[in-house]
């Protein structure tokens, strides 16, 4: 179960100070609260990513197009996917995991599949645990996860990569933008659990899921000091 760290906290302050309960001393109010955690996270999550009055504001910061000249997952993730096309005799095949407003699309066309939960641009509206079951393993050329595996516990990440990474052909790609662990300043990102991507992290998952990594470095060039919300890891793997 994916857990959110801060609102289950919250709980269990709240039972605490309010009934006088440890809720660690009785397995079936722990049982129940970890429920009730995932169902305000979902809703905490739709609300902020889904197409809401709340995310109109928010948008403005994560959109994938915004900078788009000068970072990595710009305009330069554009040319490389362009140059990948060139090399391959067939239509290349791209998935994009957590597709947001499904900007790729404009580029790449029914060449590119959105998936998303929460935004109704998106072509497939599932999240990547669920679409991950219902398509053909290895069927990918690109995998695009682009701010998407960034919500909830260590666990959480390692299954969402996993599924993600079980759609990459041999020799395939995955590129990666990941979040150092900053809450975005907005009223309604104070709930999300933006989980502490390292660099350390980053190396370990490619190589458990049987990537090399090409690069790892910082989304956006480090000498913009105007990027709201800060800076995120950019990486692109290769599948062995
Ligand atoms: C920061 S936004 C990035 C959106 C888009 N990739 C972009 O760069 O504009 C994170 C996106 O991940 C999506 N998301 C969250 N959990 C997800 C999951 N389990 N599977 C797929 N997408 C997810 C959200 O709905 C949201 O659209």
């Amino acid at each position: 179960m994916r857990i959110n760290k801060k609102i289950t906290d919250d709980l269990v302050d709240y039972i605490q100070k309010q009934y006088e309960f440890n809720v660690e001393d009785y397995p079936d109010m722990l049982e129940h609260l970890l429920d009730l955690q995932l169902c305000i996270d979902e809703a905490v999550l739709s609300r902020y990513f889904g197409n809401t009055k709340e995310s109109a504001d928010a948008k403005k910061y994560w959109r994938q197009h915004l900078k788009f000249e000068t970072r990595k997952t710009g305009r330069q993730l554009l040319d490389k996917i362009n140059a990948l096309q060139k090399q391959s005799k067939d239509p290349i095949k791209i998935v994009d995991v957590g597709c947001g407003d499904n900007d790729w699309k404009e580029h790449f066309g029914k060449q590119v599949i959105g998936i998303d939960p929460y935004n109704k641009n998106a072509d497939v509206p599932l999240s990547i645990e669920r679409f991950s079951k219902e398509v053909i393993h290895s069927s990918c050329d690109v995998v695009l996860v682009l701010g998407s595996v960034n919500f909830g516990d260590k666990d959480t990440i390692m299954q969402q990569m996993t599924a993600a990474a079980k759609l990459v052909k041999p020799g395939g790609k995955l590129f990666l933008r990941a979040n150092p662990g900053i809450t975005h300043v907005n009223e309604y990102a104070k709930w999300v659990d933006f989980f502490h991507w390292t660099e350390e992290y980053i190396i370990y998952l490619a190589e458990a899921l049987g990537f090399t990594v090409n690069e790892l470095t910082w989304d956006h060039p480090e000498s913009d000091l105007d990027t709201p919300n800060g800076n995120r890891y950019y990486s692109e793997w290769t599948k062995t």
